[in-house]
């Protein structure tokens, strides 16, 4: 730890780092971010990079927005703080509901706020299990969701995530959390499948394990339009009818988690619209707020409201609520981003340049290191492999997609390797043309790089 700096020291000796590796991240320390502004932010040296990540999928208006700000102080001069327990609100809070019911992809009646993702889809589990009871249906209560899928870390939602690392040794998922296929062609379709029969094909699967566990057991079936996390997946064409049609078959609830694909970033406000799915309800964060405060929520249509309604006069109250829930701050911040999409035109700016994107990462696929790729709006990814012909990948040990993704850090360039060494792209959605280019010229010349040494070694097949 020697070379390391007294803020890097620190930081390691205080800090638990989330989705790191606490062995390695001894030898290492953290890369500490000072200021941002636009889509660039700078580093405790003074260094400064493209946040092609935007953060975590989420600072859609990049990193130093007046208004955001502006808003966000005025909250605190006037009202920093009321809870809206037992009846008690604020202005920013029917404001805000007010502008997500108006956008939301279905009929919504009434918006539930929390402060992130996981607490959305927490909720929605929740919510799901007291509706059922209401309905009479208390046998109905299983989740479906996919492997492969990320929902969030709380208990519920890290058993609704479908990827290992988020179960292993945390003792998940939970009982009555199913997984099913995921729709991964390019990975999971079997030889000689066309889409079309690779898409009946998980559908059918999905209605089997409808009727294996029992039609009147499975209460709800939850997906990301896109699937960010695990891969930045996209579902094949038809894939959510197919699957929708099954679940309006067997009465099973469909939650569309939006947290990623909500506001703009595929080219429609929801990921819903993109690929024509009918959800029932949906989960937000993130873009919310533009991630400068902690937001989260799950949009309520009339059923599921009156079904509440039944169970307050039968049990007295509707117990549920987070201190934090509708927090006036994160209110005033979200609700200044939903005018800021509205009034910059996010929607068209993210659709004038789509062409641009998805141009950039189809040319890359003919890369060497590339095996696969997918863009739809502003979200992309690469997906590397050592053979493209097999779709052999790397050993997982080879660290590829790490190794390119530190590439991009050196050249000014921060994105994020997922696991299958896959390098996800979803840059602020304020990105200018030249700053699109600029990013995959950085990213072309990291995978060079990486070829290069990737051959040295004899990994490519
Ligand atoms: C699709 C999706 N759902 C839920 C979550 C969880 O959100 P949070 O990290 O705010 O709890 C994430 C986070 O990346 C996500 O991508």
């Amino acid at each position: 730890m020697s070379s390391l700096s007294n803020a890097a020291v620190r930081d390691i000796e205080t800090v638990i780092h989330p989705y790191t590796n606490l062995e390695t991240f001894r030898e290492t320390g953290p890369m500490i971010l000072e200021r941002g502004e636009g889509i660039y932010v700078y580093d405790s040296h003074g260094k400064k990079y493209i946040e092609g990540m935007a953060g975590l999928w989420c600072t859609s208006l990049g990193y130093n927005e007046k208004e955001l700000i502006d808003a966000a102080t005025e909250q605190l001069e006037r009202l920093p703080f009321t809870h809206v327990f037992g009846g008690k609100s604020h202005e920013r809070a029917a404001e805000l509901a007010e502008k997500l019911k108006a956008i939301a992809p279905h009929p919504a009646s009434k918006v539930l706020f929390c402060g992130s993702g996981s607490e959305a889809n927490d909720q929605q589990v929740k919510l799901v299990w007291y509706y059922n009871n209401a309905r009479g249906k208390p046998e109905k209560k299983k989740f479906i969701s996919r492997i492969r899928a990320y929902h969030g870390v709380t208990v519920a939602s890290a058993s609704l995530t479908g990827l290992p690392a988020n179960h292993r040794d945390f003792d998940l998922p939970i009982e009555g959390v199913l997984h099913t296929d995921c729709p991964h062609y390019y990975r999971y379709a079997e030889p000689g499948e066309t889409e079309d029969e690779f898409t009946t094909r998980l559908a059918k699967n999905l209605e089997d394990l409808i009727i294996k566990e029992g039609p009147d057991t499975v209460a709800a079936f939850i997906a990301e339009p896109i699937m960010g996390a695990g891969g930045v997946i996209m579902p094949p064409d038809g894939y959510f009818e197919k699957i929708q049609a099954v679940l309006q078959k067997y009465d099973v609830y469909f939650i569309a988690d939006e947290v990623i694909c909500g506001f703009g970033r595929t080219g429609n406000m929801f990921g819903s619209e993109t690929f024509n799915m009918k959800p029932d309800s949906i989960s937000v964060a993130k873009a919310l707020s533009s991630a400068y405060v902690p937001i989260g929520a799950v949009t309520v249509g009339e059923d599921m409201y009156q079904a509440m309604l039944d169970e307050s006069r039968k049990i007295g109250t509707f117990g549920h609520g987070f201190t934090y829930t509708a927090h006036p701050l994160a209110a005033a911040v979200a609700s200044k981003t939903l005018d800021i999409y509205q009034e910059r035109n996010i929607v068209g700016h993210v659709r004038s340049l789509q062409p641009t994107f998805e141009g950039h990462v189809h040319r890359l696929a003919e890369h060497p290191l590339v095996g696969h790729v997918r863009a739809k709006g502003l979200i992309g990814a690469l997906e590397l492999v050592a053979h493209k012909d097999s779709k052999e990948s790397f050993e997982p040990g080879a660290g590829i997609g790490a190794k390119v993704v530190a590439a991009c850090e050196k050249r000014g360039l921060i994105l994020r390797p997922l696991a299958g060494d896959i390098i996800a792209i979803c840059p602020p959605l304020i990105i200018t043309e030249s700053q699109v280019d600029d990013i995959f010229k950085t990213l072309e010349e990291a995978l060079d790089e990486v070829t290069a040494h990737a051959r040295k070694e004899g990994l490519m097949k």
